[in-house]
């Protein structure tokens, strides 16, 4: 993402803020996974969409209207021994010339400064509850503003929730968020195709795992957006299923749910498929039902449907699947309205996808199920989950289908990011032959 993005999306939001106004954004910390060993560190995304700058220990402050500098960062100093062992930090000088920064303060200074820059300052625009010690020392610096008020220290009036303003640009995506999100796409479906072509029984889950990560790194996507799910037969109706230690079984199908995260844009897909290579009968009858289910969610994703169109439209076509196939009995309008389907479809057809994998941004406006807009990016994964001791046929049983794609909503409709890897049937079984190199024994139950 190039300096002018980030440069862009403050001067929008400074402008919706007005003068008198200051923001705060803190970047996430280093977090611990066991002693002394660290998680990859990841900036939170509200922080990095406003700044693009990758180091922890961090502060944005934006300060409309502000003299010596509207966008102020406080970070952490060159520090020619730490750099021996953590590499090389930006620095204050850094921070203006290659991130864009009016001014720059070392972070260790920050209780000097930031108290001084709330002064006079009407209005705060702050997220509460993501970073609580954080919070902590923010309300000591109002405190300690306001212990000088006999002084004529004027403090802040008002406390204003940052993400209101915030998630709404960020649910809207730039041509160069669309861009990165296409890249995110395009690899992960890459991903799902080889994983596809190597699928043997016998393999376990996370050997299949290692083939998505190995095509992510390999085209240029260092991370996985969120932990890789690949589940064999009951695994697969496990929602959030992480183990993957389990042997993949001939006659099992097996659900990934895996996208890559690439330039800080998350892509999600899922796509289900026979460990063997060739769908069963019921698993067939089912995956079609899930696949025309996704069909139909899709094609009500167009602007000036509704947030809760795509998904309405999934259950009604799994649910007349359900009646057709004997898994449900009754009337299809009754067994929607009593919301029957959700024994077997327990989870909404989709979310909001950018940055984040959930991504941010409201799904109802005054209390009503929000308009979709051009710019907007949201997934559509129907499911069905049939579980062991279900009160169904046995051939039905540990049976978890969902098909997952990205959608851009556009001028007149949409468009499927997702769409490089194979989720017709019979296309996902000539790409799996292909991988067996002609050697998966062709078979039929
Ligand atoms: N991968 C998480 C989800 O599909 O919502
Ligand atoms: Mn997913
Ligand atoms: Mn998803």
């Amino acid at each position: 993402m190039q300096l002018r993005e980030f440069s862009r999306r403050r001067r929008q939001l400074m402008q919706q803020m007005g003068e008198g106004a200051v923001a705060i954004l803190p970047a996430a910390p280093l977090r611990m996974r066991n002693r002394d060993a660290e998680y990859p560190y990841r900036p939170d995304s509200d922080f990095y969409y406003l700044t693009g700058f990758p180091e922890p220990d961090a502060v944005a402050v934006l300060a409309p209207g502000r003299r010596n500098g509207e966008y102020v960062l406080f970070c952490r100093e060159r520090d020619e021994k730490a750099e021996v062992w953590t590499g090389p930090r930006a620095g204050q000088e850094g921070a203006v010339e290659t991130y864009g920064a009016d001014d720059s303060f070392p972070i260790d200074d920050i209780d000097d400064i930031l108290p001084g820059m709330l002064e006079g300052v009407e209005r705060v625009y702050y997220t509460m509850g993501v970073h609580p010690d954080f919070d902590q020392r923010l309300i000591g610096w109002v405190n300690r503003l306001r212990s000088q008020v006999r002084a004529g220290v004027h403090t802040p009036g008002e406390f204003i929730a940052l993400d209101h303003l915030l998630h709404e640009m960020r649910l809207f995506k730039s041509a160069a968020e669309i861009r990165a999100m296409r890249e995110a796409a395009r690899i992960s479906a890459a991903a799902h195709c080889r994983a596809m072509r190597a699928c043997r029984p016998g393999m376990k889950e996370f050997q299949l795992e290692a083939e998505l990560l190995h095509e992510f790194m390999t085209r240029g996507a260092r991370f996985p957006a969120y932990v890789s799910i690949v589940g064999g037969g009951a695994n697969g109706c496990v929602l959030h299923y992480t183990d993957n230690d389990a042997v993949l079984r001939d006659g099992d199908l097996v659900l990934i749910d895996a996208g890559a995260e690439y330039d800080y844009y998350a892509a999600d897909i899922t796509r289900t498929f026979p460990v063997n290579g060739r769908f069963s009968r019921s698993q067939r009858a089912l995956y079609e039902v899930v696949l025309a289910a996704q069909a139909a969610a899709i094609d009500a994703v167009r602007p000036g449907n509704h947030w809760n169109d795509p998904h309405d439209a999934a259950v009604r076509v799994l649910t007349e699947g359900l009646v057709e196939l004997g898994l449900l009995k009754g009337r299809v309008p009754t067994l929607v309205r009593n919301e029957r389907y959700r024994e077997f479809f327990m989870h909404r057809t989709g979310h909001w996808l950018g940055m984040d994998v959930h991504d941010v941004g409201d799904y109802k406006v005054d209390d009503q199920w929000r308009e979709l807009e051009p710019g907007m990016v949201l997934t559509v994964e129907p499911g069905l989950y049939v579980r062991a001791g279900s009160r169904v046929a046995r051939k039905w049983w540990n049976t978890g289908i969902r098909i997952e794609d990205d959608v851009l909503v556009t001028a007149d409709g949409c468009e499927v990011l997702t769409g490089g890897v194979p989720k017709d049937p019979d296309e996902v079984e000539a790409l799996m032959a292909e991988g067996a190199g002609g050697s998966r024994r062709r078979r039929r139950r």
